[in-house]
């Protein structure tokens, strides 16, 4: 795969890093930048609520921003696309209407998996607090696969959501996700799926796969920061409350009265990332056009190449192992600090992420504060591992 030169990033006066942190955020192709300023350029106006015909035109790119992103991931229909400003917000909106529909009793539980990112772990404790709900936490298992037999005891008739991410942020193992989404329908619980660490790395089908909610970032799939889905099933959306109040969300507003608009909007207060939103389906559509079995096929390669050189280095240490993972790589050594390690790859010009990448639970059951983690996306070359790998071996060498 030849993409670099649609990263104009790349383009800029050496020393280009060796970016290998694309697990925190990707970099944007030309078409991505080259959107948002004709976006500015030619069709910025509020969406959905002027009569003159920017203001249309706005309203028709942001709309048909939404149609790309359902079909993107095989939505039922647009209007299950609620467009957000990560993950995090998607996760935090199912957990808060969840709480403010006040079904839950006392004693019903939530189940996530140990190698939950904060940003699925603290919105379902703040549901617990609220509400008296439990939390249960799947263990992992010795090789820091997620736990089915634990998972399987766990599930019962006070489940009411399994909310797991698809791929691990600090570890880069998928998780079942398809098995997990099956078990947890039988007791009639509902599934969603922080898609974080997935979307720019394998095809999502939301029908197919069967969950019932997902959330995204667009920033790890080289749209902008601030810019995301939660997608539900509709009668799912529909049959909970909103939840931030405002412009858009209402169908009337009286001070006696407010009555709520229909899906999305009732999700959606207030004048959204208008732009962002359309550039998102821009980075979908150049994903899509460059194909996912092919970025994933080439980001294999990458990992494979990665873990074998990293599987030679005595010292360290590749968490879960070197096989089955996705796009990332996270290893830990008991002798050198991960901060170490990082701020000499910098010195090195190889940019990796270090610490405990917002999953601080999953660290404390490995007994561990953090690792370095090596993560790669569709622009990354051999030559980029073969230079993470030899700055890693010189690295080592130095903190010995
Ligand atoms: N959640 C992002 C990461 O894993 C920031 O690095």
């Amino acid at each position: 795969m030849n993409v670099r030169s649609d990263f104009p990033f790349f383009r800029q006066s050496p020393p280009v890093p060796v970016y290998l942190d694309n697990a925190a955020t990707t970099q944007k192709p030309e078409c991505v930048l080259r959107a948002i300023r004709d976006f500015y350029e030619t069709t910025n106006a509020n969406v959905h609520r002027g009569a003159h015909r920017t203001s249309r035109a706005a309203t028709e790119a942001h709309e048909q921003a939404r149609a790309s992103v359902a079909s993107f991931i095989g939505a039922a229909s647009p209007s299950e696309i609620i467009f957000t400003s990560g993950t995090t917000e998607g996760i935090n909106l199912v957990a808060q209407t969840l709480t403010y529909a006040g079904t839950l009793s006392a004693g019903d539980e939530i189940i996530v998996s140990t190698d939950s990112h904060h940003s699925n772990i603290v919105p379902w404790q703040l549901l617990c607090e609220r509400t008296g709900a439990v939390l249960r936490v799947v263990p992992l298992t010795e090789d820091l696969r997620f736990d089915g037999e634990a998972y399987g005891k766990m599930l019962g008739e006070r489940t009411v959501m399994v909310a797991v991410p698809m791929v691990s942020n600090a570890l880069g193992l998928r998780l079942p996700v398809e098995e997990i989404i099956e078990r947890a329908h039988s007791v009639g619980a509902r599934v969603l799926l922080d898609a974080a660490q997935a979307v720019a790395h394998e095809p999502l089908d939301v029908q197919k796969m069967g969950c019932d909610f997902l959330a995204f970032s667009g920033h790890k799939v080289f749209a902008p920061t601030g810019t995301g889905v939660l997608w539900g099933r509709a009668e799912l959306l529909d049959a909970l409350p909103p939840w931030k109040g405002g412009g858009e969300m209402i169908s009337s507003v009286t001070f006696a009265k407010t009555t709520y608009n229909q899906l999305p909007f009732k999700y959606e207060a207030g004048t959204p990332h208008i732009c962002g939103n359309i550039v998102l389906a821009e980075a979908l559509r150049y994903v899509r056009d460059l194909g996912l079995p092919a970025i994933r096929a080439h980001e294999q390669d990458l990992v494979e190449r990665l873990c074998a050189g990293l599987a030679g280095m005595p010292e360290i240490r590749i968490l879960g192992g070197a096989g089955g993972r996705t796009s990332l790589v996270s290893v830990h050594s008991p002798n050198v600090h991960h901060y170490d390690l990082g701020m000499l790859l910098d010195q090195m010009n190889v940019a990796v992420r270090t610490g405990h990448h917002c999953c601080q639970p999953l660290m404390q059951s490995l007994g561990i504060t953090g690792t370095t983690r090596y993560s790669v996306a569709l622009y990354n070359t051999e030559q980029d591992i073969d230079v993470a790998l030899e700055a890693t071996r010189r690295a080592l060498d130095m903190l010995r």
